[in-house]
This record gives C-alpha cells, sequence and structure tokens, in this order.
C-alpha cells in the first residue's frame, strides 16, 4: 500500500514538473514573440485579436493574400507578422531583400506542426523538396544533370504530341460551343501526361483517361485533401487526423501511390536490366536516380528513389499546370495582349506544324506574356522555413522557433520592385 502512494506520487511529481517546464518554456517564448511583434518595428497585416489573433481578418487564401497585398502595397515593408489565435505569429517576408537573407540560410523546410511542407510528406517522402541539411546536400548533388535545361530537349517532340491531344481532342469542342470551361483540370491532365512521359517514359493515354485512371484519380484527391488538412486546425493533430474520413482516405491513396511509383521504378529497373545502361543523352530522369552515385560509389536508396519519383511527378505537374492555367486565363482577359502574342506566333508559324527547340528562343513576346503572367498570379504563391536561430532583417529580428513563409505573391506585388509600373496592371514590357 505503502510502496504503491511512493509511486503514484512520484508519477504526479513527474508529470506536474513536465507540465510546469512546459509552461515556463511557453511564457518565455510566448514573451519573445510579444516582444518581436510589439517591440520593434515591424508591419502586422492588420490589428491583432487579444483570442484570433490575425484570423478574424481573413476567410481563406485568397482573401488572406488580397490582405497581405494592400498592406504591402500602403506600408512597403520587407518583414510582417500575422498570428494565428492568441498564442502563435507567423512571420513573413516580402521583399527579395529579405527573402535572399532567408534563402541563404540553413533554416530547414517548414515541417513543425502548421507548416506547409508537413502535410506533404506522407504523400511525397523526403524528396528535394521536403528535405534539407546533409540528406538534402547529398541527393541534390547526385540529381544535378536532373536539372540541366539540356534535358529537356529530346523531349519536344512530346510536348507537341500532349499539346495536339490537349488542344484538338480536349479544348476545341469547348471553342465552338462558346461556353466557359474549367481549365485547371484538363490542363493538369497535360502536364501530368508530359511529365510521366518525359521523366519515367509512362505512357498511359493520360488525357484520355482522365480521372479514370487511378493515379490521375489518386493526385487530384490528393492534392485537394493536403490543402484541406492544412487549412483546417484539428487536422493539424496526427492522432486526431488518422481517424478522420480524410485521414484514412489519405492513407489509402498515398499507399496506392507509392505502389505506382514503385511500379514504374521496378519496371524501368527490370528494362536497365535487360537492355543495359541507355547512353548518356537518352537517360531520362528515372534513369538518373537509378544510375546516380555518389563518390563512393553509393547510390540513392529505394526509399530515396520513391520519394524523389513522388516529388517530380507531383512538383512536375501541378506547378506547370497552374502557370500555364493562368497564363490561359490572362489571355482571355487582356485582348490586347493576346493580340500581340498571337501576331508574334502567327508569323513565327506560317508553314509550319510543329514547334522545334529552336523556335523557343524565338517568341519574346510569348515569354515576357507569360512571365508576367506568372507575376501576377504566382504558380507557388509562397512557400515557408522554420527559424531554428533568431534571424535579422536589417533592423528587424524574427525570433527562434517561428515558420516564416516567404510570401512569393506579395514580393511580386511590391511596389518597391516595380517602381515604374502600378503593380496591379497587366504589363508585359515592364
Ligand atoms: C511554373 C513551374 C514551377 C514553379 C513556379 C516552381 C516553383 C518552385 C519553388 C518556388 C520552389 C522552391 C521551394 C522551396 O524552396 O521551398 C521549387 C522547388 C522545386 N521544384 Fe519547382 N516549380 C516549377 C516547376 C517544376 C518542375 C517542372 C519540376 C520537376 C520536373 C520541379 C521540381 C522542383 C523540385 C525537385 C524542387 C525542390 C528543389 C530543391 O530544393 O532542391 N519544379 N519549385
Amino acid at each position: 500500500m505503502v510502496f504503491s502512494t511512493y509511486i503514484f506520487r512520484s508519477v504526479l511529481v513527474i508529470l506536474i514538473t513536465y507540465l510546469l517546464w512546459r509552461i515556463r518554456a511557453f511564457v518565455i517564448r510566448y514573451r519573445q514573440y510579444r516582444t518581436a511583434t510589439y517591440g520593434q518595428n515591424i508591419t502586422t497585416i492588420g490589428p491583432i485579436h487579444p483570442i484570433w489573433g490575425s484570423l478574424h481578418l481573413f476567410h481563406d487564401l485568397a482573401s488572406y493574400f488580397e490582405l497581405l497585398g494592400k498592406i504591402v502595397e500602403k506600408e512597403r515593408p520587407k518583414v510582417y507578422v500575422a498570428w494565428s489565435m492568441f498564442f502563435y505569429p507567423s512571420f513573413g517576408v516580402c521583399h527579395p531583400d529579405a527573402a535572399q537573407i532567408l534563402y541563404k540560410s540553413s533554416a530547414p523546410k517548414a515541417h513543425a506542426v502548421g507548416g506547409a511542407y508537413r502535410y506533404l510528406r506522407d504523400w511525397i517522402g523526403d524528396g528535394l523538396l521536403i528535405s534539407d541539411g546533409n540528406k538534402w546536400e547529398r541527393n541534390r548533388r547526385l540529381l544535378t544533370p536532373g536539372f540541366h535545361f539540356e534535358i529537356l530537349k529530346p523531349y519536344v517532340k512530346v510536348y507537341n504530341s500532349v499539346t495536339d491531344v490537349f488542344l484538338v481532342r480536349k479544348l476545341k469542342m469547348h471553342a465552338k460551343s462558346g461556353e466557359a470551361v474549367d481549365i485547371f483540370p484538363r490542363v493538369a491532365l497535360a502536364t501530368l501526361d508530359t511529365i510521366l512521359r518525359c521523366a519515367f517514359s509512362y505512357q498511359e493515354n493520360i488525357q484520355d483517361q482522365g480521372s479514370k485512371h487511378p493515379y490521375v484519380n489518386a493526385v487530384n484527391r490528393l492534392s485537394y485533401l493536403t490543402l484541406s488538412r492544412c487549412l483546417n486546425p484539428l487536422y493539424q493533430i496526427d492522432f486526431i487526423y488518422q481517424f478522420t474520413k480524410e485521414g484514412k482516405e489519405l492513407k489509402q491513396l498515398c499507399d496506392y501511390s507509392h505502389e505506382f511509383s514503385n511500379g514504374i521504378i521496378k519496371e524501368r529497373k527490370h528494362t536497365l536490366e535487360k537492355d543495359g545502361q541507355p547512353t548518356k543523352h537518352k537517360l531520362d530522369f528515372l534513369d538518373i536516380l537509378l544510375t546516380a552515385k555518389d563518390e563512393n560509389g553509393v547510390g540513392l536508396s529505394d526509399e530515396d528513389i520513391r520519394a524523389e519519383v513522388d516529388t517530380f511527378m507531383f512538383e512536375g505537374h501541378d506547378t506547370t499546370a497552374a502557370a500555364i492555367s493562368w497564363s490561359i486565363y490572362c489571355l482571355g482577359k487582356y485582348p490586347e495582349e493576346q493580340e500581340k502574342v498571337y501576331k508574334e506566333i502567327s508569323e513565327l508559324f506560317v508553314d509550319k506544324q510543329e514547334v522545334t527547340w529552336e523556335n523557343l528562343q524565338e517568341m519574346p513576346r510569348l515569354t515576357a506574356f507569360v512571365k508576367e503572367s506568372m507575376r501576377m498570379f504566382a504558380p507557388v504563391p509562397g512557400t515557408s522555413r522554420l527559424l531554428t536561430s533568431p534571424m535579422k532583417f536589417g533592423d528587424i529580428i524574427v525570433p527562434a522557433g517561428v515558420h516564416i513563409d516567404i510570401s512569393i505573391h506579395a514580393i511580386h506585388h511590391h511596389p518597391d520592385v516595380w517602381p515604374e509600373h502600378d503593380v496591379n496592371i497587366f504589363y508585359s514590357d515592364r
């Protein structure tokens, strides 16, 4: 009896000590956050509510970016802060000078609770997008050939063929009917088809099958579920999320998509064993992954290869789909700009059916147009890092332990970056 009382007391004392220690750590951190917000000249994205922090100021990502854009235009800051509820500040940089300081540092990607990268990890694993430190450095070095511009050259035929299907079989009928169409899912099929064919030698009429193809369906749902998780405070807690309907669906789809990637890898390995190594200029991205070796002759593990395949499959189609969709939107919205692009293209392609590699350098007007579309509507509107030590941006110090966003959208709309022309006007000659 006496013995069990001792055990009970000891457990209680340990628990209370742990709780007090956590509360003390929270109070110290909270004081630092308050000082960083109120004790220096930093821009807040509006009045901070004692309970909701900044959350009462916007209701979704679009209204958040709109609000941030207005503040940046008015106050022209380089760094800003918004609070999630009353206890957690989220800092951000919105000027290239500050972004440069952050990108040049070794601050890790944002994978603590609430960080944008945390929720992609189940799906795309620890590939280049999410990893950092030694792992990122080693794998980035091994994959350097995959980032050479010239690697794109042999695939111009694929781009032409994908675009033919997209324009003739998928869009033409809508052009005739005159009805509005949601362009993004159609473009996303075309870009997924492209990356699968170019990087992984996988060809399965993706555009015709659409979401009937289980991998396309999985990618669509995983994109939706990942974003939905980022935006729901309850879903941030792994223990709760795994029991929710969305959590279970995400797990099932991740398992399927990993199986799909493993299948592609296995098949390519088998072909390489059968046919021997391809010549250097015939290496596609998957071959680079399978054959890369570091200075000790050690290659990537099976898990690393799968993570890079999933990363490239996701990064390589979702971003380009967003960029192309917004460019098409801008063509419709700005008819005068469309006219200039149309003139350039029709003069260049008078008697030609296909675009060549050389042609890509011969369309300065279209290039400027796409760049301006990407400035107006950044396909990746922001990225994020976790500060493991305080960071100084001019006279502003951001404390350790917080996430800091690089707001690409806000940088693209900062009046000090584009002093000569209104940042809200589409102007491809800027
Ligand atoms: C319009 C098209 C694209 C945009 C706007 C875009 C944007 C970005 C951005 C902003 C990052 C930095 C993320 C960070 O530092 O946190 C990034 C990283 C990355 N992107 Fe893209 N991307 C595009 C196309 C692609 C394509 C086509 C691929 C692959 C085929 C790709 C693969 C990657 C990879 C692997 C990383 C991680 C790189 C590293 O950390 O070493 N991206 N992208």
